[in-house]
């Protein structure tokens, strides 16, 4: 059996992006963790480590390709030609839009949607020059439904999904061994309404139902390993956003407009702007760890998901059950 090979996760010091690491190296796999913080990436290196993983951070921001690039050429260097290529990293900000800072606006789809492009042109490079390699665009149900208060975010998804849709089609019409798929996600535990900006009145949170962040991990660490899936979607609020939004979008934006600002925020008070990562980290001295403060709120388990990935079994074992269901029907006819 082949060596598993090196994997690259961008936003890797905390919540999706670290349990995603830290899935990989259980697999095997050695894995290159890109954020800006250093505590993050440091407790999350020793995390892997501590548990027999090969791992190492690297301090870089996204958003500026001539770091990314370097970095991409150093992790090469020492772990050896990057396998898989996990675009996780994100900022938001949390606020209507007519209240939103333009610069904020620019940043944010710097990070999230030029962020990921950097990282797809980087590693696609390097992979089309061996034909081999699979790259995970970590998604959200938001990448096909805008939701009020997060307009930037839904946005960069959006666009993501677009960009990773035109790249997929011409990486088929060359026949190429080198894969872009996109995961899909629900609301989930993670740092990110600890430190995102938020101009709320009331403090941030994922809309329920939330999910932990092992559960993201578990479909990105599938998804780079079965990258001919066109995209997978996780959990059932995921599924039945991404139809519902295309079978009745007018619907939709009614029910949010009602409902989308009340649950996206907990009863806390908030006086002022908190501290947040959109410009610089805040990890740099504060590990913020995998997960967010919604334990108690947050499934561990996602019976979509499963299905989602056993889903040719599932398709099997039904069309059996049917065909012996038909045929023991017709004996007793016969009888
Ligand atoms: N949490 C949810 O409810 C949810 C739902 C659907 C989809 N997702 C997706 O899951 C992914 C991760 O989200 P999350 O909730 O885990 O976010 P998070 O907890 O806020 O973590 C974001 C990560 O990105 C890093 N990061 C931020 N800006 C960066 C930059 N410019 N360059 C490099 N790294 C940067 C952060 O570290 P530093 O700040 O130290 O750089 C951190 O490691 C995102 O793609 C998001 O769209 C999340």
């Amino acid at each position: 059996m082949d060596e598993l090979g090196a994997v690259v996760v961008t936003g890797a010091s905390a919540g999706v992006g670290r349990a995603a690491a830290i899935a990989f190296a259980k697999k095997g796999y050695k894995v290159a963790l890109i954020a800006r913080g250093k505590a993050g990436l440091d407790a999350a290196v020793e995390e892997i480590e501590s548990s027999g993983g090969v791992a190492f951070g690297v301090v870089c921001d996204v958003s500026n390709t001539d770091q990314l690039q370097q970095s991409a050429d150093y992790i090469e260097e020492k772990l050896g030609p990057i396998q898989i290529w996990v675009n996780n990293a994100m900022v938001s900000v949390f606020s209507p839009f007519k209240e939103m800072d333009l610069k904020d606006f620019h940043h944010v789809t710097e990070v999230n949607y030029l962020g990921f492009v950097n990282g797809t042109m980087i590693a696609l490079k390097k992979m089309l020059a061996r034909n081999k390699g699979v790259i995970v665009q970590v998604g959200s149900a938001l990448a096909y439904r805008g939701i009020p208060l997060q307009s930037a975010y839904c946005g960069s998804k959006h666009a993501i999904q677009g960009f990773s849709e035109s790249l997929r089609c011409e990486l088929l019409h060359e026949g190429a061994n080198v894969y872009v798929t996109m995961v899909q996600m629900p609301a989930l535990n993670t740092p990110q309404f600890d430190w995102v900006k938020s101009k709320l009145s009331h403090s941030a949170q994922p809309v329920p139902p939330i999910y932990q962040p092992e559960i993201a991990a578990k479909a990105i660490v599938w998804a780079g390993e079965h990258p001919n899936r066109h995209e997978l979607q996780v959990g059932a609020t995921t599924v039945a956003t991404i139809l519902g939004n295309k079978i009745m979008p007018g619907i939709l934006d009614r029910y949010l407009a009602k409902t989308g600002f009340k649950s996206q925020q907990t009863h806390h008070n908030v006086e002022s702007i908190q501290p947040n990562n959109l410009w610089h980290p805040l990890d740099n001295d504060k590990d913020y760890g995998t997960h967010g403060r919604f334990d108690n709120r947050s499934h561990s388990k996602s019976l979509q998901l499963w299905a989602s990935l056993h889903r040719k079994s599932l398709v099997f074992a039904i069309a059996s059950a049917m065909a012996i269901g038909v045929s023991q029907f017709g004996l007793s006819k016969v009888d």
